[in-house]
Formats: C-alpha cells, structure tokens, sequence
C-alpha cells in the first residue's frame, strides 16, 4: 500500500531504525517538491536516497570509491549515509543542486520490506515539520504531517532515535558531516584517515552539509546542558533528562540507563515537554563517546537559540 503511494507519485512515511522519514520516488521530481512544501523544507536542503538494495547505488552514484564501498560492506544496511558523486539521472531538486547525493540502506525490517517493494530509491528526509524534533514514532509524524501527506506505515518506535551518521566520501579523505550511531572510530576502524568536517572553514566557502546550517531539533522550551549539580533560580515548569537521578525535583523527569536509552529517548521527550508546555528542559552531558557524541551534538544544537 505505502510502496504503491511512492509508485503512484505520492508522498508515505516510513520507520527506519533512527528516525521515520518521508518517502517521495527518486525520479519523480514533482513528488520531490512536494516533500519540501511538506515539511516547509528550505529547498537549499538536500535530501538522503535511500535503497532496499546495494545494487542500486548504481543508479544514484556515478563513482563509489573505496573507502565507500568499504563502508558500504561494513555498515549497510545501516544508520550511515554516504555522500558520493551523483548520476545524471538524480534530478537537481534532490539534492538542492548539489553535484552530490547522499545515499543510505536502512537496516530496519519494514523499512527493507517497503523499500524492496518501491523498486526505486525514495528519497527521504526526516518525517518531522523542518525545525520540529526528527520523530521517533509514527504518532509523531502524525501530529507533524497529518493532512499533508498521504500516508504513514507504521510500524514501533525507531530503535536508535537520532538521524544516521553522514560521510562525504567525495573528495580524497571521507569526513563526517554529521554525528549518528556509527561512531568516529568505528569508521576509523574501516578507514583509518577518516576525519571530521570542521564547520565555517574557510569565509565564503560553500557548506558541505547544508542542513546544518538550519536551525535543528528544537523544542519550544529552553534547553540547557549541564553537568554535575544544577543550581541557581529554576523555572517551575521545568524537566530533566539524563542518566543520573538530580538533586531537585522536576515536572517531568526522565532517567535512562544508557546511553543508547537517552538516545532513544531525547526527540520524544523533547515533544512530551511541548506538549506540557515545560518551560526549560535540562540535559545531563555525558561522554562523547560511541553514541554519546551523536547525542551531545544534537543536545547543543537544540541549545543554541
Ligand atoms: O537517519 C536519517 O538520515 C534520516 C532517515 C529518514 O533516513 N534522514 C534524515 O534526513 O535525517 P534529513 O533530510 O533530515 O537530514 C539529511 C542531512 C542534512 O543535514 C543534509 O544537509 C545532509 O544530510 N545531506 C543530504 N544530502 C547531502 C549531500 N549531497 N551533501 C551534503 N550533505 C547532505
Ligand atoms: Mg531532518
């Protein structure tokens, strides 16, 4: 059914193990705009293909390098996506007019299934209005999409929460232009020269991952990052999450177990806390290692306001 919607042109949202996303045909450009008027989408943002099958990274890319096909074989399907050299099939308005598509195979059992049953890539962002939290959770895109889309497939909540890693593997050493689930060092692990792209270098120069230049992730509330105690006059409708029981006491608490636990957790969180009307959100720092320098980046982005 949701797959027959992307056949016919139209716009479906699917699960994928970090965030839902909002599927559109690849080579129907007037489903691709769609997606944008959707999510009220800055149409200088370009979106992730994604496929059901490695074979067609062929149809996106006309050159996969090896460090890149040694990711590909190490991570997909996977929460990591591949900037590589596009194909002249992939049409401008995918990819804002980059040169470039990012390209990733979801790992997630429904997401395959569906996209196995589209037979071309969808491109897909994350299923949330642009600026809104990504969602987790189908009720999520629900509240964000309902009337403007023409379907949702659900299916549970995504398993890690935060959006995939993104690798540019254009140019000579691949460089991470976005933090997920595939860490630094399991990257490195693959491809030892594996750097991470530095933001605002060089005046004037062209942003490699302009969707981090919009604003991101934010909820209504404040949101602070703190460690160790927090003291100081708080808001009364104010909310915790972290993986240590505070000292004071909260409207809305949230203690995880993990890392990978506040990771799941966060985007929802953030989007109970809306809906309460929590005024100041706080947010335990922890370590940027593994998972957590995923989660910290998102944590500082919904910070800066
Ligand atoms: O986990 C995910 O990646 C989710 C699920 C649905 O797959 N998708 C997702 O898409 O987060 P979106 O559109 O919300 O974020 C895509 C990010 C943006 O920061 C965008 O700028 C960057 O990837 N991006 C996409 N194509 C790019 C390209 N050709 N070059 C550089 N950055 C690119
Ligand atoms: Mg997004």
């Amino acid at each position: 059914m949701a797959a027959e919607i992307i056949k016919r042109g139209g716009l479906a949202a699917f699960p994928t193990e970090t965030v839902y996303g909002l599927g559109a045909d690849i080579f129907n450009e007037a489903a691709v705009a769609r997606i944008f008027k959707a999510k009220k989408r800055p149409p200088d943002n370009p979106l992730i293909a994604h496929v059901g099958d490695v074979d067609q990274i062929s149809e996106l890319a006309r050159e996969v390098p090896p460090a890149a096909r040694a990711f590909a074989d190490a991570f997909f399907p996977g929460p990591l996506t591949l900037v590589l050299k596009k194909s002249h099939r992939v049409p401008d308005v995918a990819t804002a007019g980059l040169d470039s598509i990012g390209v990733r195979m979801p790992g997630n059992e429904t997401a395959s299934e569906f996209l196995r049953l589209c037979g071309v890539p969808v491109v897909a962002p994350s299923a949330n209005l642009s600026g809104k939290p990504s969602p987790t959770t189908w009720q999520a895109v629900y509240d964000d999409l309902n009337g403007r889309i023409d379907c949702i497939l659900r299916g549970g909540p995504a398993e890690i929460g935060l959006e995939s890693t993104v690798v540019d593997c254009t140019s000579d050493v691949p460089v991470i232009l976005r933090f997920g689930a595939i860490s630094l060092e399991r990257l490195q692990a693959v491809v030892p020269e594996t750097g991470v792209c530095k933001q605002g270098e060089g005046e004037g120069e062209a942003p490699r991952s302009p969707g981090l230049r919009h604003r991101h992730y934010s909820p209504k509330a404040r949101v602070s990052v703190f460690s160790g105690e927090i003291s100081g006059k708080l808001p009364e409708k104010r909310a915790f999450i972290g993986l240590n029981k505070p000292s004071r006491e909260f409207e809305s608490m949230k203690i995880c177990q993990s890392a990978e636990e506040y990771a799941r957790e966060l985007f929802a969180f953030f989007r109970e806390c809306d809906r309460r009307n929590v005024e100041a959100i706080f947010c335990e720092a922890i370590d940027e290692k593994g998972i957590g320098a995923a989660l910290m980046d998102r944590i500082r982005r919904a910070a800066e306001k």
